[in-house]
C-alpha cells in the first residue's frame, strides 16, 4: 500500500495539471453526500455518509436530519452504550464491521465517531458520545477509528471542537479559557489524531471563542495539523461554512454539502484579485485528491456477514449495559432471574411498551435502518415459551401508536393502563422497562430536564407494592435521575440505547446468559442541579461561558462533594472482585522528559471472587495530595483497563502512568507543566473509590513564573534569579519572607510596593538596581 508520503506527492502532481476552476471545484460537495471529481484525470467522486453506529446511505432523497430512509445496515450501539463498555478492543472490532459495510456499500468515508465531552447530561446528543471524561473518550474514538480504516475506508472524527450543546448549535459561541479546552475538550481529539489518524476531522457548527470552528486557523491549522500532526483533511459539518474564502485560509478543506458552484466560484475570483493565495487552494486540493486516491487504491468489498454483525451487536449491547442495584432477593440476588422458575400459571411479567417497541438509538443524522431488530418480548418468549411471559404496555408511547391501536391499549388512558399492569405483576416477578420517549432526547436540541416522564415513575410506584420481585430496565441516551426513585426497584439494569441487538441481550442478561459489563461513563448526578455545567447550560444571547472550567462531570461532582446516584465508572456485574496494589514506584520522575512519556507503572493484582466467570475495569486516577498552585479536580481518571476473569481467577496488571496524566495545561506558558510534590494514586471501581491509594512523590522540573513588576516578595526568593539579588542587595527579606510568624503575609507582598515602605530592609532604589540586573524579558 502507497504511504501517505507517496499519495501525497501523486496528488500535487496531479494538481499541478489542474485548472484554477478545477482545483476550487474539488473544495465543495457535488450534492448532499458526495464529493467532486475530474473526470479527465481519472479523479472520482466520493460519497461520505452517517455515521456512527451504523451507515446510513441513501440511496433515495437526502437529508442530515435522518428523515429520509437509508439502506438496511447493522445499527450497533451508540456511543452512549459503547462508552460504557471501556472496551477499545471490542469498539475497534466494531469499527472493523462498520468498515466491512461501509466498503461493500461502496462508501468511502464513514462520518463519526463524535467525540465530544459530555458536558450536561442535558446535551440532546450525548447518545452519540462516549463519555464526560477525556481519557476515556480519546481511547475509544480511537479504537473505533482504527477498526473502521483498517478495512480501506476513512473515519470522521467530529465534531471539532466544543460542540457540546444543541441548542444554537449553528451559533452559539462557546467562551472555554485556554487550559480548560487543552485539558477538557482537545485532549479526545488529540489522542484520536496522533493514535489512529482519520482520514478527515469534521469540524463543528459553533464558534469557539468569537470565530466559527469552521474559520478557526489556531484550531484546524495550528493545533490540529502543526501540533498534533493530522495529515487528513479537513471537511465542514453539513452547512457549517459561513464565509468561504477565511474558511478555507483556517484549514478547512472542504466544505459539504454542495453549494452550487457558489463558493467556488467566490474561490477563483479571490484568487484571481489577488485576495487569496492560491498555495492555500493548491493544499486543499491536494489533500482531497489524495484522498481520492486513497479510496481507489484499496480493493472493492462485495458484502459482509449481516449474521455475525448482529452477533457483535448483541455482544456489545451487554458489554456497555450497566447493573447500578442488585439487591439479595430470596435465595440470591434479585438479578440473574432462574428461567425455570416461569411457567404459564406463573409467568414472568414484562411491563413497559419498550419491551415491546424498544429504543436503540437515538433520532437525526445517526438514523440507522437496522438490518434486524430484536425486542425483549419476542426474545424472552422464545427463550421460556409464549405462555411463560405476560406483557402489559403500562404506558403509552407515541412511536408505539401503532401497535397500541393493533392491541387494543390505545384507547385506554394511563390510569387503566397502569390498573392493568399492576393485575399482571400481582405477586409475580415484573420487569419493567422504562425510559426516554424519543421525543426527549434528540440532535438539534437540548433536554430541559433529566427526569423519567412521571406516569412511569407512577407506573413503577403502583407494580412494585404489587409484585413480589421488581426489575428496571432503562432505555435512554444519557442520565437520566435515578435517586428519588430507583430504591423501589430490586435490581436496576441501566441498558442505554444499545443497537439492534439490544432485545435480545437484555433478555440473555435478565436470564443469566450474558452478564452486563458496563461502568459509567457518565455520572449520574443525584438531581440535575448538582452538575457543575448548570449554571451555564446552555448560555444566553448567543454566548455559552465554560465558566464550571475544568469541573465537568465526576471532576466537579467530586471536588464539591455533590451526593450522586451511582458515581462515574461505578457499575456492578454478576460477580464480585478484589483489587489488591502489588507495587508501586519509588518516585516518579518528570524532569528532563517529553509529553506522552511514560513515568512508571503501578500494579495491581485482580481477583474474581464470585462463582461465575466476569469482567472488571480497573480504573486509575491521579490527584494530589501536597497543596496545588491551580485549581485541580480530587481525581481524574488516568488510565484503565477492562479483563475477564474466571471465577476464582487472579491476575496481575500494569497500569502505565503517563506524564500527561499528571500535567496540567499551563497557560502563561502555552504547554504542558508538571507539578512536584506528592501525588495520590488511587486504582479502584469508581471515581470516589479510595480504598486503594498510595502517595508517590513527583520529581519535576521546577516552573518559576518570569519576575515581572509585581512579582511577590515569595516570588523573588523562590526565583534561582531571584534569591542571589535579593541576598546581596537586600538580605534582610529573604529572613522576612521566611520567618514563620509574618512570612506568609510579607510573601504575597509585591516587592516594589514593599520597597516603598518606610523601614522596611530595601529602598525603592535597591529594588531598580535589582531589576536592573535581571537579564532582559524573553532573553
Ligand atoms: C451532523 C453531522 C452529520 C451531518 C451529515 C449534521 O447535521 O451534525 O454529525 O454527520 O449532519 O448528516
Amino acid at each position: 500500500m502507497s504511504t501517505h508520503a507517496d499519495l501525497t506527492a501523486r496528488a500535487a502532481a496531479l494538481v499541478e495539471e489542474m485548472t484554477l476552476e478545477e482545483k476550487a471545484s474539488l473544495t465543495s460537495g457535488r450534492d448532499f453526500w458526495h464529493t467532486k471529481g475530474v473526470e479527465r484525470l481519472g479523479l472520482v467522486p466520493l460519497m461520505l455518509t452517517d455515521g456512527p453506529h451504523g451507515l446510513r446511505k441513501q440511496a433515495g432523497a437526502s437529508d442530515h436530519l435522518g428523515l429520509n430512509s437509508s439502506v438496511p445496515a447493522t445499527c450497533f450501539p451508540p456511543a452512549a452504550n459503547l462508552g460504557s463498555t471501556w472496551d477499545p478492543e471490542l469498539v475497534r472490532e466494531i469499527g472493523v464491521a462498520l468498515g466491512e459495510e461501509t466498503k461493500a456499500n461502496g462508501v468511502a468515508v464513514l462520518l463519526g465517531p463524535g467525540t465530544n465531552i459530555k458536558r450536561s447530561p442535558l446535551c440532546g446528543r450525548n447518545f452519540e458520545y462516549f463519555s464526560e471524561d477525556p481519557l476515556l473518550s480519546g481511547e475509544l474514538a480511537a479504537a473505533l477509528v482504527d477498526g473502521v480504516q483498517s478495512q480501506g475506508v476513512g473515519a470522521s472524527l467530529k465534531h471539532f471542537a466544543a460542540n457540546n450543546q444543541e441548542t444554537d448549535r449553528m451559533r452559539v459561541d462557546a467562551r472555554i479559557d485556554e487550559r480548560t479546552l487543552r485539558e477538557i475538550y482537545l485532549p479526545a481529539f488529540e489522542t484520536t489524531v496522533r493514535k489512529a489518524q482519520p482520514w478527515t476531522v469534521m469540524c463543528s457548527y459553533n464558534k469557539v471563542n468569537g470565530t466559527y470552528a469552521s474559520q478557526n486557523r489556531e484550531l484546524l491549522t495550528q493545533i490540529l495539523r502543526e501540533e498534533w500532526g493530522f495529515e487528513g483533511l479537513v471537511v465542514s459539518d453539513w452547512g457549517a461554512v459561513d464565509q468561504r474564502i477565511p474558511a478555507l485560509e483556517a484549514g478547512l478543506d472542504l466544505e459539504m454539502p454542495a453549494s452550487g458552484g457558489r463558493t467556488d466560484a467566490q474561490i477563483v475570483r479571490a484568487v484571481r484579485e489577488g485576495e487569496l493565495d492560491e498555495s492555500v487552494l493548491d493544499a486543499a486540493a491536494t489533500r482531497i485528491v489524495t484522498m481520492i486516491l486513497r479510496a481507489a487504491g484499496t480493493p472493492a468489498r462485495e458484502d459482509f456477514d449481516a449474521s455475525a454483525h448482529h452477533e457483535l451487536a448483541r455482544r456489545a449491547a451487554a458489554a456497555g449495559s450497566v447493573l447500578l442495584r442488585n439487591e439479595e432477593a430470596e435465595g440470591g440476588d434479585a438479578l440473574p432471574l432462574r428461567p425455570s422458575s416461569f411457567t404459564e400459571d406463573n409467568p414472568l411479567v414484562l411491563i413497559g411498551e419498550f419491551a415491546r417497541t424498544p429504543r436503540y438509538q437515538g433520532a437525526g443524522s445517526s438514523q440507522v435502518n437496522p438490518i434486524r431488530l430484536d425486542t425483549v418480548l419476542d426474545s424472552l418468549r422464545a427463550r421460556l415459551g409464549e405462555e411463560a411471559v405476560a406483557f402489559a404496555p403500562g404506558f403509552h408511547l407515541a412511536e408505539a401508536a401503532g401497535v397500541q391501536d393493533q392491541d387494543g391499549t390505545a384507547d385506554l388512558d394511563p390510569r387503566e393502563l397502569r390498573e392493568n399492569a399492576v393485575a399482571l405483576a400481582e405477586g409475580r416477578t415484573a420487569v419493567l422497562f422504562l425510559g426516554l420517549p424519543a421525543k426527549k432526547e434528540a440532535e438539534g436540541y437540548d433536554r430541559t430536564d433529566i427526569s423519567l416522564p412521571a406516569e412511569q415513575i407512577e407506573l413503577l410506584r403502583a407494580v412494585s407494592e404489587a409484585a413480589s420481585l421488581s426489575i428496571v430496565v432503562l432505555s435512554n441516551g444519557s442520565a437520566v435521575e435515578v435517586e428519588s426513585w430507583e430504591r423501589l426497584a430490586n435490581a436496576l439494569l441501566e441498558a442505554w440505547l444499545g443497537g439492534q441487538g439490544a432485545g435480545s441481550a437484555i433478555a440473555d442478561m435478565l436470564l443469566g446468559d450474558l452478564a452486563p459489563e458496563g461502568r459509567l461513563a457518565e455520572s449520574l448526578p443525584a438531581e440535575l442541579a448538582q452538575v457543575p455545567a448548570q449554571l451555564n447550560f446552555p448560555g444566553e444571547a448567543g454566548v455559552v461561558e465554560y465558566g464550571e472550567r475544568i469541573f465537568v462531570g465526576y471532576r466537579g461532582l467530586d471536588a464539591m462533594n455533590a451526593p450522586v446516584a451511582h458515581p462515574f465508572g461505578s457499575g456492578l456485574g454478576y460477580t464480585r472482585f478484589d483489587l489488591e496494589i502489588r507495587s508501586i514506584p519509588e518516585r516518579l520522575d518528570a524532569r528532563g522528559t517529553a509529553d506522552g512519556d511514560i513515568l512508571g507503572s503501578i500494579r495491581v493484582r485482580v481477583t474474581n471472587l464470585g462463582e461465575r466467570a466476569g469482567a472488571e475495569i480497573v480504573q486509575l486516577y491521579v490527584g494530589r495530595e501536597s497543596p496545588s498552585g491551580i485549581a485541580r479536580a480530587p481525581r481524574s481518571l488516568a488510565g484503565f483497563a477492562k479483563l475477564r476473569l474466571e471465577a476464582g481467577e487472579s491476575r496481575e496488571i500494569d497500569l502505565p502512568i503517563t506524564r500527561r496524566a499528571l500535567s496540567h495545561w499551563d497557560a502563561a506558558a502555552h504547554g504542558w507543566a508538571v507539578e512536584e510534590g506528592r501525588w495520590i494514586l488511587a486504582v479502584g471501581e469508581h471515581s470516589r473509590d479510595s480504598r486503594h491509594a498510595v502517595a508517590v512523590e513527583v520529581l519535576a522540573d521546577a516552573a518559576h513564573p518570569e519576575l515581572v513588576d509585581h512579582s511577590t516578595l515569595a516570588e523573588w526568593t523562590r526565583h534561582p534569579l531571584g534569591r542571589p539579588l535579593l541576598e546581596a542587595h537586600a538580605p534582610g527579606l529573604t529572613a522576612l519572607a521566611e520567618d514563620p510568624e509574618i512570612g506568609e503575609m510579607m510573601g504575597a507582598m509585591p516587592l516594589v510596593r514593599l520597597s516603598r515602605f518606610p523601614g522596611m530592609p530595601i529602598t525603592e532604589a535597591q529594588y531598580e538596581a535589582m531589576v536592573a540586573e535581571l537579564p532582559a524579558r524573553g532573553a
